[in-house]
């Protein structure tokens, strides 16, 4: 097989492409952000709340643990990444699947002429599901249509989920962006009581604040252009009611919102705002006062063609650095979110900020762990089982703390 096989899959329209992903109503792969729909969402991060729970007693982590033992999985990254190939990882070791990882090609047979979708066929042979992130744009869609066609011959065929695709998508990152988000637009605090809750409290100085991501503006700041956790999370926003999407960043037609996708956006009746510093104005405010939750990136300096370092250098990017007074002056229950890695030469988000309690980037990698595992519950069809076992488990603990009054 080669990529020209696939030419006239890859070219069509995205929600063309979504069943092709999906076995009836469950989704198989995870290819496009575009796929998750506030439904699963909704379903993925109730199971991810329930693991997390259950986790932490070893009683729960050993039920986890025995989930799913008879299945195997191939973590096949040969592009550079720590959160993402180490949070699926740990994913699989709470439900208890064996790992196998292909991190350089160059030590697999593909130093000797083979394809890489020959590798893919054989993992399929000896694994359960591929999780994958290839520096070639597309190669995780087509491995996804390979293993249908295998499907179609009654051949053995396996779920394949992309762990970032070139630079259009990384829907697994947008899976745990929003659960963070989910989380901290909650406002549950551990203080909360009958006479004082954090939100009460914020609504003394913000009235009109509601809980969750509905009605919510969010700042994405950085390389807009060539963050593909930026497009994924963006699609995933732009399914809920009134959000407003602010995008920060330098005015060079490389870095800032394409316009493919700005009109996608639109398109989906989210209002879609471009700046170029944080202190412009919106609606009177400066933006970086104005917004629920800031985005920040990274800009991806090894995408940089020489031609591209010689323009940049006209561009103050100082602007897209955050710093103490900043962040003094965002909303106090704004959360600061990075995909990571952060870039120390840089300077987007200077240590000095994380200790912030807006600061919840450590937070939402280790939010990554839990919603991948919930992942990869729902694509081997455990979910179901988990949340009826949560129900069970939760009552058996309020029994045993009202026995014990
Ligand atoms: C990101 C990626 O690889 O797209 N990292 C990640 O998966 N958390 C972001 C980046 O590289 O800047």
């Amino acid at each position: 097989m080669e990529f020209y096989d696939y030419e006239a899959r890859l070219n069509r329209p995205v929600k063309v492409k979504i069943p092709d992903f999906q076995t009836g109503e469950r989704l198989n792969h995870i290819i496009f952000a575009d796929q998750l729909t506030r439904t699963t969402l909704e379903r993925l991060t109730r199971t991810a709340d329930q693991i997390r729970v259950l986790a932490k007693s070893s009683e729960g982590a050993r039920y986890l643990n025995d989930l799913l033992r008879h299945k195997r999985a191939m973590l096949y990254f040969t592009q550079p990444s720590t959160r993402t190939f180490l949070s699926f990882m740990a994913a699989c070791q709470i439900l208890g699947i064996a790992c196998s990882e292909v991190r350089d090609p160059s030590t697999s047979s593909e130093a000797k002429g083979e394809t890489p979708f020959d590798s893919m066929r054989m993992f399929s042979s000896y694994f359960d599901i591929v999780i994958m992130r290839s520096r070639i744009p597309q190669f995780a869609e087509c491995c996804a249509y390979m293993m249908n066609d295998l499907r179609q011959t009654s051949r053995r065929s396996i779920p394949v989920v992309n762990g970032g695709a070139g630079a259009d998508e990384h829907p697994t990152q947008a899976l745990l962006d929003i659960y963070t988000i989910q989380r901290v637009l909650a406002f549950y605090h551990p203080r909360d009581s009958s006479h004082w809750t954090l939100f009460d409290e914020l609504r003394e100085r913000y009235p009109e604040l509601r809980k969750g991501i509905d009605g919510k503006i969010f700042g994405f700041s950085g390389d807009i252009r060539r963050g593909r956790t930026i497009r994924s999370l963006a699609t995933l926003l732009s399914q809920f009611d009134g959000v407003k999407l602010y995008f920060i960043s330098p005015k060079h037609p490389k870095l800032a919102l394409p316009q493919d996708f700005r009109i996608r956006l639109l398109n989906r009746g989210v209002e879609v705002r471009e700046f170029h510093a944080f202190d412009e104005l919106a609606d009177g405010e400066p933006v970086i006062e104005s917004l629920d939750c800031l985005y920040m990136t990274r800009i991806q300096r090894e995408h940089n063609r020489p031609e591209d370092e010689e323009e940049f250098r006209e561009i103050d990017f100082g602007k897209y650095r955050l710093n103490p007074k900043l962040v003094a002056r965002m909303k106090p229950y704004a959360p600061i979110l990075h995909p990571f890695p952060r870039d120390a030469e840089f300077g987007e988000i200077p240590t000095s900020i994380d200790n912030d309690p807006r600061a919840h980037y450590f937070r939402q990698a280790r939010n990554g762990m839990w919603i991948r595992a919930a992942l990869l519950a729902y694509l081997f069809d455990v979910d179901a089982t988990i949340n009826d076992y949560y129900a069970n488990y939760t009552r058996e603990v309020r029994d045993y703390n009202m026995s014990a009054l």
